[in-house]
């Protein structure tokens, strides 16, 4: 069982997601966010418990185990090693090269088209061209903007510069930022005490992470107006991580999964990497050179009529926009504390249960 101290901690945690999804259904998400984002002791009581949680109590109990807090940081450390250094970016390209090359070729025939006279060797010629930025290989460190990152765990890494950012920041460690809210323009701009950002550079990132970012968020298209702030901070070719909490099998939120896949594919995000682990969902999305390639996984799905996940392409639902208030109520109520659930995933977050 847990011990005193873990409780209080996930209590806080527990209580502070159930408040802001309350105050999201009674008074709408912009008013509920505004009056989330102006409590700063609140804010500030969360950030302490969510690092203390991660890296205390979980890294003290769980020496001989591969935890979450430590395998999501590796697994996100190891795409990106992968991705950029290690080959998978230019196998990428090459991939969506050969997708375009089909996608155009097929265009072509199925038009009969006679006056175009784009020989294949001309085609490829012309996306070598476009993907040529994207080719190049990467000499200097990742550039990487953590999202929600709340105790800068990538800080440490040599690999990065990280630009860590969240709600609540910490002096000269996390910069002081609302995802939500803040402007994308040409280059950064920091206050004038260089602790909060004003303005993030677009185009300009390798890689975006959401690491337990999305279900913080109390509504399906604040979730998405993020997923698309990543694509316009992304450089053509950079990569967007999220990792999201659930226990449950990897079928039980399959639907989910694949409507995430679906609301990206069409925004311009190819998910190269997927992979369910014991506690959580992590997936890789590669923002395309080529919008349209990204887009044709989506076009070529057949979706169910009415399917409240699919009337739009703008929102991200969770399992939670799903549930009412009052059987996540008696949910909680019954919850009993279990230290391994405790510390091998955050299952106080609002994402399923077990
Ligand atoms: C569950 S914690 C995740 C911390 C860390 N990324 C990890 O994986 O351990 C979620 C964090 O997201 C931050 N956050 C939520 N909404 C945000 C926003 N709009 N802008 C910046 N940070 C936000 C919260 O303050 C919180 O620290």
């Amino acid at each position: 069982m847990a011990t005193e101290e873990h409780k209080y901690l996930a209590d806080i945690i527990k209580n502070t997601h159930a408040t802001l999804r309350e105050e999201a259904q009674n008074y709408g998400p912009e008013i509920a966010w505004k009056q989330h984002i102006s409590r700063k002791d609140i804010l500030q009581k969360y950030a302490s418990s969510m690092h203390k949680l991660a890296t205390t109590c979980w890294m003290e109990n769980n020496l001989n185990i591969k935890n979450s807090t430590y395998s999501r940081i590796e697994w996100i450390k190891f795409h990106c090693e992968d991705y950029f250094f290690n080959g998978g970016r230019q196998k990428y390209d090459m991939r969506e090269k050969d997708i375009k090359l089909k996608i155009d070729t097929n265009f072509v025939e199925t038009q009969v088209v006679t006056h175009c006279n784009l020989n294949t060797e001309h085609k490829k010629d012309h996306i070598s061209n476009h993907c040529h930025n994207s080719l190049e290989k990467l000499t200097k460190k990742i550039s990487l903007l953590d999202v929600g990152s709340c105790y800068n765990p990538f800080g440490a890494s040599d690999m990065f510069e990280v630009t860590p950012i969240d709600l609540y920041g910490i002096p000269d460690k996390v910069l002081c930022c609302d995802f939500l809210n803040v402007q994308i323009g040409e280059e950064k701009v920091l206050s004038n005490d260089s602790q909060e950002v004003l303005q993030l550079p677009e185009n300009s990132f390798n890689a975006v992470v959401f690491s337990l970012f999305l279900e913080y968020l109390p509504c399906p298209k604040q979730r998405y107006s993020c997923c698309k702030k990543a694509y316009d901070l992304l450089q053509t070719g950079g990569i967007l991580f999220i990792i999201s909490p659930d226990s449950k099998h990897v079928s039980a939120n399959a639907k989910i999964m694949k409507s995430w896949r679906y609301v990206l594919s069409k925004l311009g995000f190819m998910r190269i990497k997927y992979e369910k682990l014991r506690h959580m969902h992590c997936l890789v999305f590669r923002k395309c050179v080529f919008k349209h390639v990204a887009s044709r996984w989506a076009d070529l799905q057949e979706l169910p009529q009415d399917d409240v996940l699919y009337i739009d392409s703008t929102s991200i639902y969770i399992p939670q926009d799903f549930r009412s208030m009052s059987s996540e109520n008696e949910q909680r109520e019954k919850e009993e504390y279990d230290l391994n659930e405790l510390m091998s995933m955050f299952n106080e977050l609002p994402f399923e249960q077990l």
